[in-house]
């Protein structure tokens, strides 16, 4: 929403024949409709023409050669077109044409954006729907006595085209008060969608504050900018506090009917997979009542998985009992107590990394300062990897595992370091902390 600096030639280089769809009851305006609705009688009277005489040749034909294959049922007669929602609406382009109803529209345009747009300079809007460069797509109330009023105008969208470079911009876009909510903005959009692939315009351009982005967004607009910069570089000016936003126009799309359009690619879809699918061909009966009774004896880590393989097919569908128990109960288990043991093992690690006596084996030993470090420790560890092979997860098969790492790092220490060293003070520490953290249960073998 800003103003436009820099004046184009116009014409359009790439048009297609799609008129703005035409307005039921105002016949004042230039629209007009080049598909006029088919006639679903005469369609369904030619197929019923087709039908009998068909059949007629059929029953001939059978009278001759009883072996031949019938003909293919004729052609259903084609479904008259369900009404279309957008034909009971009445709008119209207006463009500073000097004409008398041209400008009360333009007027009562003006009226409706200034009124909903009340941060925006009412001068400017005045400056721009007036502009002999903007057009404004205006929804038009169906009561004759509005007409020609302020209150004609239930909606509508000024913008600017620049055919040379394919895009528009839209300058403001509004619905009256008492009209929002109730679909006129979609269809608002949708109706300019429509009007702009006829002035050959492949993408709509606005920068649109943060009130209006989420509608903006239902309309097919995006904060990603496809359109190269050199189209609209200098054309359009930025707007403070504005997020400039597009929407590729489709030529081939009727705007107009996406929800008809998505329902058919819906139907289509399910009728690929209807022509392939084999889920509705029945190989094996229904496991016989006494099934589950058969089956009860089964061990209690493996019985889903037995009972699974038991159905008659999935064997032969490429199951094994080991993939059942991965996916079955079994498994579940197995991977409960891993992750179990993971969150305990961890907690251990940090509650040795928050003892201040453990800085010394937060990280490995940097071997490259001390470089014989190798030669004396045979096999390093440190709180860090030990951290690491938790998180990976399959490591540590048990605590006493842990253990035995946390002892070997106290080990390493003490081997290395001179016995009235900080180092060995810490090893030491360290070695008490652990007799806490990882007590001897009775039984249990001892760690050396
Ligand atoms: N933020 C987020 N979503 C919004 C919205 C907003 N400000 N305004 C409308 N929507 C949504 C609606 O919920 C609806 O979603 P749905 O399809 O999932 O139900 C969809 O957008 C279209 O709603 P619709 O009823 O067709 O819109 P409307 O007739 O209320 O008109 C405006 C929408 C923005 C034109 C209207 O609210 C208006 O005039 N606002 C004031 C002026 C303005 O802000 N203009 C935009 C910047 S120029």
């Amino acid at each position: 929403m800003q103003i436009s600096t820099m004046v184009l030639p116009t014409g359009s280089t790439k048009k297609r024949k799609l008129p703005l769809p035409s307005t039921t009851a105002d016949h004042d305006d230039d629209d007009t409709n080049e598909n006029p609705p088919s006639d679903p009688t005469k369609s369904h009277v030619d197929g019923e023409a087709i039908s009998s005489s068909s059949s007629s040749d059929d029953d001939e034909s059978h009278k001759h050669d009883e072996h031949e294959p019938a003909a293919p049922p004729p052609p259903a007669p084609p479904s008259p077109k369900p009404p279309n929602p957008y034909d009971q609406i009445k709008r119209t382009i207006v463009i500073n044409d000097g004409k008398r109803e041209s400008l009360i529209r333009l007027i009562g345009l003006k009226s409706l954006f200034a009124k909903q747009l009340p941060k925006m300079p009412k001068e400017y809007i005045a400056r721009l729907v007036f502009d002999r460069r903007h057009k404004s797509l205006a929804l038009l109330s169906g009561d004759p006595r509005k007409k020609f009023t302020d209150e004609e105008i239930i909606g509508g969208i000024c913008y600017r085209s620049y055919p040379d470079m394919r895009f528009a911009e839209i300058a403001f876009c509004a619905v009256s008060a008492s009209q929002q909510v109730k679909g006129y903005g979609t269809k608002l959009m949708n109706l300019l969608k429509m009007h702009a692939v006829t002035e050959g315009i492949e993408y709509m351009i606005t920068y649109a504050d943060n009130y209006a982005i989420g509608y903006f967004k239902k309309q097919g607009f995006t904060k990603a900018i496809q359109m190269p910069k050199a189209r609209y570089q200098g054309l359009i000016k930025d707007y403070d506090g504005g997020t400039l936003m597009e929407c590729y126009i489709h030529p081939s799309i009727d705007f107009t009917r996406i929800p008809q359009m998505v329902q058919a690619q819906k139907e289509f879809i399910l009728q690929r997979i209807r022509a392939t699918s084999k889920s509705d061909k029945v190989i094996y009966p229904p496991l016989p009542p006494e099934f589950a009774k058969r089956m009860e004896s089964s061990s209690r880590s493996t019985g889903a998985a037995a009972r699974a393989l038991a159905v008659p097919g999935v064997i032969e569908a490429g199951w094994t009992m080991s993939d059942l128990m991965a996916s079955t109960g079994g498994a579940k288990d197995a991977d409960q107590k891993k992750d179990m043991l993971k969150k305990e093992l961890l907690s251990l690690v940090q509650k040795v990394q928050e003892k201040q006596f453990s800085w010394c084996f937060r990280d490995p030993v940097d071997t490259n300062e001390v470089t014989d470090y190798l030669e004396v420790v045979k096999d390093p560890i440190d709180l860090r990897t030990m951290e690491k092979r938790v998180r990976k997860g399959d490591h540590y098969k048990s605590k006493h595992q842990l253990y035995a790492d946390m002892m070997k790092m106290v080990n390493n220490c003490k081997i290395y370091n001179d016995p009235e060293s900080t180092y060995h003070e810490c090893a030491v520490s360290l070695e008490k902390f652990l007799a806490t953290l990882f007590p001897l249960k009775s039984g249990e073998p001892s760690i050396e």
